[in-house]
């Protein structure tokens, strides 16, 4: 190894074992990224560092909820996306008269539907800069505005391409905020999760890790559905989350994210059951493989290497093996019928642990991969070895099961000084 990369192979370790890499004293990282000027690896290490969890929320119901529980008075928020002014509403009621809250949002001037003239923060609290026309409901709601006028600043962004000046370097923002905010899918206009989570990374990398927020709460329908499907495989270990018995095979199936292939391989009797068709991609010389062929009906392993198939077979000459490539989904469909003699398509569990899924560009490469395998071959669930994905399943937090643990008296105690109780029942997952 060069030695101007140790630095980042110990840092890297420190990632793995730890899953603390924000303990590391700020200089000493300065040090040391100073060595080498990659832009890339500093970008990894920015996301590796983040505490911060991300709560997914899917309405704005269940934002204010997540406001409830997450804001405290005298809190400095960011609510990127601010159209709806009852949410705006809420998040001022939270913080208090001592808090501050920075709201932006896409300027709409020329909208004929009607919709933004009605929600458009500038119906909430008047603009600065341009006074909004005086319609029956900013008149209605003239008393609720001069309480929150002096605490609340408004940014307009013209699109958001401008964002990071606008929100962290111009007179009426702030350089820190404690929560973060965000619901950008009507902005951007789409909610793909790749985009949002790409948004969020840059958000946090606009920050100092030291400034970093206490949590990010984010709407998203399609992250919201990935927080639901993505698991820390230690959390399946410790029994703290169970994949439900009832899953059938989706285009959206339940991810387990470890890394080590110790861990990849613990996970088995967690997610193999006895009549499965498995599939292994980036197989080697196939111990998982075996592994996973005796606890299921059948498991196909797949190598890019023809040499290390060739040993695969010779090893174990009673499991199906052949030389593919994980990306190549149709070459995947085709081997079950080709290798396992089996008329149905696709797998009820796939098991990936291909390289690049933990480097540089781990997070894209990894959900592309899951992506294209979900799509593909619909299994019930896909275990990954990532450290991306495991530090993202860590940080990624489903609203539902926040407000299940707040419900069950763990949050109670800190929430008495948050204002008022969540309004919205959950069901239990
Ligand atoms: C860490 S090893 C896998 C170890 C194995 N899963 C086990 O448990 O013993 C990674 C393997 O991924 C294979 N690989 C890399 N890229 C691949 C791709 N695009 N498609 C299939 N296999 C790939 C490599 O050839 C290598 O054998």
């Amino acid at each position: 190894m060069k030695n101007d990369y140790l630095p980042y192979f110990w840092l890297t370790k420190c990632m793995v074992h730890y899953d603390t890499f924000s303990l590391l004293p700020g200089t000493l990282i300065s040090a040391l990224l100073s060595l080498r000027s990659n832009c890339t690896l500093l970008f990894v290490m920015l996301l590796a560092s983040s505490k911060s969890p991300i709560i997914c929320c899917t309405s704005a119901n269940e934002v204010k909820d997540a406001i409830t529980l997450f804001c405290r008075k005298n809190d400095t928020v960011l609510e990127l996306g601010a159209e709806l002014a009852d949410v705006s509403s809420h998040l001022c009621k939270t913080i208090g008269e001592h808090g501050k809250a920075v709201l932006v949002d896409k300027k709409r001037r020329d909208s004929n539907t009607g919709r933004c003239k009605f929600r458009n923060v500038e119906t909430f609290v008047p603009s600065p800069l341009d006074k909004p026309q005086k319609t029956t409901e900013t008149l209605e709601n003239e008393q609720k505005k001069s309480s929150f006028v002096d605490r609340v600043n408004l940014i307009y962004l013209d699109d958001l391409s401008d964002w990071k000046k606008k929100i962290f370097h111009e007179p009426n923002s702030c350089s820190q905020y404690d929560i973060i905010i965000m619901s950008i899918s009507h902005i951007i206009g789409h909610d793909l999760y790749m985009t949002i989570l790409s948004f969020a990374n840059e958000m946090f990398n606009a920050i100092p890790v030291k400034s970093h927020p206490r949590a990010m709460i984010i709407k998203s329908k399609t992250l919201y559905s990935l927080s639901k499907r993505l698991v820390h495989s230690q959390r399946l270990f410790d029994g703290t989350t169970k994949i439900p018995d009832g899953i059938k095979r989706s285009s959206e199936p339940y991810i387990i994210a470890g890394v080590k292939v110790d861990e990849y391989r613990k996970t088995i009797p967690f997610t193999v059951r006895e009549d499965d068709a498995i599939l292994e991609v980036g197989c080697h010389f196939g111990r998982t493989t075996k592994l996973l062929d005796d606890a299921g009906r059948h498991c196909i392993g797949v190598d890019i290497g023809p040499k290390i198939i060739k040993n695969a077979r010779k090893q174990y000459p009673n499991i199906q093996f052949a030389v593919g490539d994980a990306w190549k989904t149709l070459q995947l469909i085709k081997l079950r019928k080709t290798l396992a003699m089996e008329d149905e398509l696709g797998y009820d569990l796939v098991y990936a642990d291909i390289g690049g899924l933990s480097g540089a560009d781990g997070h894209l490469e990894s959900l592309s991969l899951l992506d294209s395998i979900g799509y593909a071959l619909e299994p019930r669930c896909i275990v990954i070895k990532s450290l991306c994905m495991r530090s993202l399943a860590s940080r990624l937090k489903f609203f539902p099961n926040e407000w299940n643990k707040f419900q069950a008296g763990q949050g109670k105690k800190e929430s008495s000084s948050k204002g008022e109780e969540p309004k919205t029942k959950r069901v239990k997952i």
